[in-house]
């Protein structure tokens, strides 16, 4: 970015793909961290003269315009955000977006509508994204690559464009970059990572790439309750893997001393906020309840480990935070790395969420990624085309 605004960027039309995909009760954002983290590089555009031309997606809508997914909330907190109207375009590249792009004036910024509107955007055929890229190409005279939670992604405006116009890497991913490379470097010891969410499934990559770096593992959130039944355990109406099982049995077997399990958990007869809930150890789940949280006394034996760690990494809450009653081990172990006085990565949509939204003083970690499959690719030591094709 610095090496653009040193050639001079007024007049100029800059393309910025942005990662702008927040999460959205009907219009309303619930969590606009994407888009403050994306005003600094806008910002420093608009206010060296540029054209400033956003680029970014909303969700995965299937490839047609589909109001549900259409960015103009967005466009509205952005144009909060930077103090300035940003004018939305009612296309991805078609005549709206050619005649905002040219009603353009010096400094001002615009954005094209949700660009996953297109079907060539994340077409797996090169072809097809080419063609869109060199819209999008016609659209600017530069690109600037400033979407991390999205550079993993092979698609027309995170990849293909980078090769048809000059192209450099934004404020936000060389941030996001350089403190993970930190993590895949040397990382302080103890090295200790915190993994919730769902599926073991969706994390079984990073699992297997992580252990042999890593000196604790402390597992939570859905994909436990697959450990757990590898370990023999009934887990009631928990989210379960069931062909996961013999994957979490290995990954037990090898690696058992760093695997840290819950010792209790909260259940719940229902999924809701109203349900009958208890806590029990693992062992004495019930059987047709769901296990929704980890129980107090796994965030205490998670908080002992995160206070003696030299690096922490985390991604996916413990439970469902998003109601009351299964708030409290996400709250917990986001304390305990808060306080940590660790080396401290947050990594990804959901985590970062709920950061934001149990209060967490966010100047407690030393950053909050807004990359989820993003940063669990970087640490696997994937190639992330979005930034490759910037070094290339
Ligand atoms: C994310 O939310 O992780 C990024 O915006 C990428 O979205 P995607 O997983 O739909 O490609």
């Amino acid at each position: 970015l610095d090496d653009l605004l040193s050639e001079g960027v007024a007049g100029r039309r800059v393309l910025v793909r942005a990662d702008l995909n927040v999460p959205l009760d009907g219009d309303k954002i619930t969590d606009d961290g994407r888009v403050r983290a994306s005003v600094p590089t806008i910002k420093k555009l608009a206010d060296a003269g540029a054209k400033v031309v956003v680029a970014a997606h909303l969700g995965r809508p299937k490839g047609t315009p589909d109001p549900k997914f259409s960015l103009a909330p967005v466009a509205a907190r952005l144009g909060e955000l930077l103090g300035t109207s940003v004018a939305l375009a009612q296309d991805v590249t078609g005549a709206s977006a050619r005649s905002t792009v040219d009603g353009l004036t010096d400094g001002a910024v615009a954005l094209l509508e949700n660009v996953r509107f297109d079907a060539r955007e994340t077409s797996k055929d090169q072809a097809e994204r080419t063609a869109l890229a060199s819209e999008y190409a016609e659209l600017a005279d530069a690109f600037v690559s400033d979407g991390f939670g999205v550079v993993h992604r092979k698609q027309a405006s995170v990849y293909d464009v980078a090769r048809l116009l000059p192209a450099y890497a934004g404020g936000l991913v060389l941030a996001e970059v350089e403190v993970l490379r930190k993590l895949t470097g040397d990382p302080a010891k103890p090295y200790v990572v915190v993994l919730g969410g769902s599926k073991v499934s969706d994390k079984l990559a990073v699992i297997e790439s992580l252990l042999p770096k890593v000196d604790q593992l402390l597992v939570g959130g859905g994909m436990c309750f697959t450990f757990l039944a590898a370990q023999g355990l009934g887990v009631g109406d928990s989210l379960l893997e069931a062909d996961m099982i013999d994957t979490c049995k290995r990954l037990l077997a090898e690696s058992g001393d760093k695997i840290m399990l819950p010792a209790d958990v909260v259940i719940a007869d229902d999924f809701s906020a109203e349900a009958n809930t208890e806590t029990v150890l693992v062992a004495q789940m019930y059987e047709h309840w769901k296990g929704l949280d980890i129980g107090p006394i796994t965030v205490e034996r998670y908080s002992a480990a995160l206070e003696q760690a030299g690096t922490v990494f985390w991604n996916g809450p413990m439970g469902v935070f998003e109601l009351a009653p299964f708030a409290e081990g996400t709250r917990g172990v986001a304390q305990a790395i808060a306080g940590s006085g660790a080396f401290s990565v947050v990594g990804g949509g959901d985590s970062a969420a709920a950061v934001r939204r149990l209060g967490i003083a966010e100047d407690g970690f030393s950053h909050i990624s807004t990359g989820g499959g993003a940063s669990l690719e970087f640490l696997e030591g994937k190639d992330l085309p979005g930034v490759s094709v910037l070094e290339g």
